[in-house]
């Protein structure tokens, strides 16, 4: 049996770093540890932790906290030109991805950096200049949270939008992913460098796997905080699609308005932009504050608390909806 701890805080266990503390805690290193947590009838609520990079904690949780720990890298098959890689849930993003370019695959370089485990990454489908993580995805295990029973689900069954899939909206809270399996290059890699900030990063060299990772972390390490240093979430919001005709209206008014055609009739506003031009970027509220990089990023300047930062977004939300008109939804998963 594994050991379970009780009140524990979970300050260190999730990046915006607020303290949080769970009733009981566990952490699982094995399929096997997962599914007896799981079905420990001494628990009635269960409370599922990743990296904890997508979370912003408003309260303390009852019942069993479970803290996936599974680690493994194992490459399913292989042919002259692609991979299949699987990683367990547990493994760190960033590492499996320095990993994956370590060994000459090309696919997941535009995705460096990006903080989290495994196992979170496809909740939300995590998404960075250019590519998201559909975009390699093959399939994923998980377990069913109440009868922990295996379940495979594949990119169709996976229904992967922008920050967005099955497990953060029809299944969510009902299943645990345990492992991701991705298809990946070995020669002639589909290289994304249309993204603005990327190509001039970039410059004119023709770039391998490894040079777009090395770019990306520079724009990254330059606009978006380190959680390590300043607690955060990464885009606190997502980016608001509007139709045309409120676009051309904004046009009036803001015409250097960055913007990204979704079709002809609805176009995708960076929320940080909005945000920025309301003013808030740097902006501190106590221990809460934006970014002063980024106006997306909320952040944790020191011992915010979890409500603090959401009442800062709350503000924020409001003042785009009087302003602008949009409704800015937030990205991060609200506890
Ligand atoms: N902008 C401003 N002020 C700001 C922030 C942005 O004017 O404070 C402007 C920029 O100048 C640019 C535009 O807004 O013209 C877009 O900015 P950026 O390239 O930084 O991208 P984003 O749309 O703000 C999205 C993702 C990020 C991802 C980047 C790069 C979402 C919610 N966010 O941000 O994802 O890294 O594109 O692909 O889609 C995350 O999900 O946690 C995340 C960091």
């Amino acid at each position: 049996m594994k050991t379970i701890e009780q009140q524990k805080s979970l300050k260190a266990y999730n990046t915006f770093g607020v303290e949080c503390f769970c009733e009981y805690f566990t952490s699982v290193s094995t399929t096997e540890e997962l599914v007896a947590a799981l079905l420990n009838e001494d628990f009635s609520e269960r409370f599922i932790l990743g990296g904890g990079s997508n979370l912003l904690f408003t309260k303390n949780l009852s019942g069993l906290c479970i803290h996936i720990g599974l680690k493994g890298i194992r490459v399913i098959e292989e042919d002259a030109d692609h991979v299949i890689i699987e990683a367990s849930a547990g493994e760190n993003w960033h590492d499996f991805v320095i990993w994956t370019l370590d060994q000459g695959y090309g696919g997941l370089e535009n995705l460096a950096l990006i903080p989290g485990n495994i196992g979170t990454a496809p909740i939300q489908n995590i998404g960075a200049y250019g590519v998201e993580l559909k975009n390699s995805f093959v399939n994923c295990t998980t377990l069913d949270t109440v009868t922990a029973t295996p379940h495979q689900f594949n990119l169709e069954e996976a229904v992967f939008g922008y920050r967005n899939s099955i497990f953060k909206t029809d299944l969510k809270g009902k299943h645990v992913i345990t492992a991701v399996q991705f298809r990946l290059t070995k020669k002639n890699h589909a290289l994304k460098t249309a993204y603005g900030t990327l190509q001039e990063e970039l410059g004119n060299n023709l770039p391998t796997p490894k040079n777009i990772a090395e770019a990306v972390i520079a724009i990254r390490q330059r606009k978006l905080p380190d959680p390590k240093k300043i607690g955060n979430s990464g885009s606190f919001f997502k980016n608001p699609v509007i139709t045309e005709k409120h676009f051309q209206k904004l046009l009036v008014a803001y015409p250097e308005m960055p913007h990204y055609r979704i079709s002809n009739s609805e176009v995708k506003i960076p929320a940080g932009w909005i945000i920025d031009r309301l003013g808030y970027k740097g902006i501190k509220r106590g221990g809460a504050g934006v970014h002063e990089h980024q106006a997306l990023v909320l952040v944790n300047h020191g011992n915010a608390r979890g409500i603090e930062i959401l009442s800062l977004a709350q503000e924020i939300q409001e003042k785009v909806l009087e302003r602008f008109e949009i409704s800015l939804e937030i990205e991060v998963n609200i506890y």
